[in-house]
């Protein structure tokens, strides 16, 4: 949605009926004069442009922590390298999560936890999220690793978005120092509810 549809309060339906502003809220916020307008636009492109030079680089991790790795192997020291940075200061369970796209990049992620502790985020949803939001849209595996001697398998809530965003991937589950579980989400999860129900 454009800045100004979304500041645009009247109705859909009013406006593709093509009525009048009647409105005393939208009056007040009548539109400038058309060459103010055009000014204002033009300093929102450039400011918008300027924003375009900075921008945000995708968080990949072509930090050479998966080099001279098999993919397998690359990708569960990926989740390793993230479960470092983990904020698990409540709960001192600290999760690393690796995502692989169909490009071969990886995207990384931990738990971050918060004194609500109903807010915390999940390593896999972490890594999920970094990687849709830097346009990363089809994916392969993911590994999660904690410091266990059991697999630590995805959440009921991962396990329902990474259905969404990645289908059936393969989940590695790993430790500090070698691989506990491999699975195909559709075990984990085997009755999904999905966009094919709607
Ligand atoms: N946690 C994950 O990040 N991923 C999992 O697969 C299981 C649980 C986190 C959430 C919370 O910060 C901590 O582990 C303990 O539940």
């Amino acid at each position: 949605m454009s800045g100004s549809e979304a500041d645009d309060r009247w109705p859909v339906r009013d406006r593709r009926a093509g009525e009048r502003r009647t409105d005393p809220d939208r009056r007040k916020a009548a539109p400038k004069s058309s060459s103010a307008e055009a000014e204002r636009r033009q300093t929102a492109r450039r400011a918008s442009e300027r924003r375009d030079e900075r921008a945000w680089q995708p968080v990949l991790i072509d930090t050479g922590i998966a080099d001279g790795f098999s993919p397998e192997e690359g990708l569960l020291a990926a989740a390793r390298t993230a479960r470092e940075f983990a904020q698990a200061q409540y709960s001192k369970f600290k999760v690393g999560a690796a995502l692989e796209t169909v490009d071969g990049l990886i995207v990384s992620g931990c738990n971050i936890e918060n004194a609500t502790y109903g807010l915390t985020l999940c390593a896999e949803r972490v890594a999920l999220v970094k990687a849709l939001s830097d346009g990363h849209t089809v994916f392969t595996r993911i590994a999660v690793v904690a410091d266990t001697e059991a697999p630590t398998p995805p959440c009921g809530p991962c396990r329902q978005l990474l259905w969404e965003y990645c289908g059936d991937v393969e989940i590695l589950m790993g430790n500090l120092s070698s691989l506990t579980g491999r699975y195909r989400l559709s075990s984990l999860l085997p009755l999904p509810f999905d966009r094919r129900l709607l």
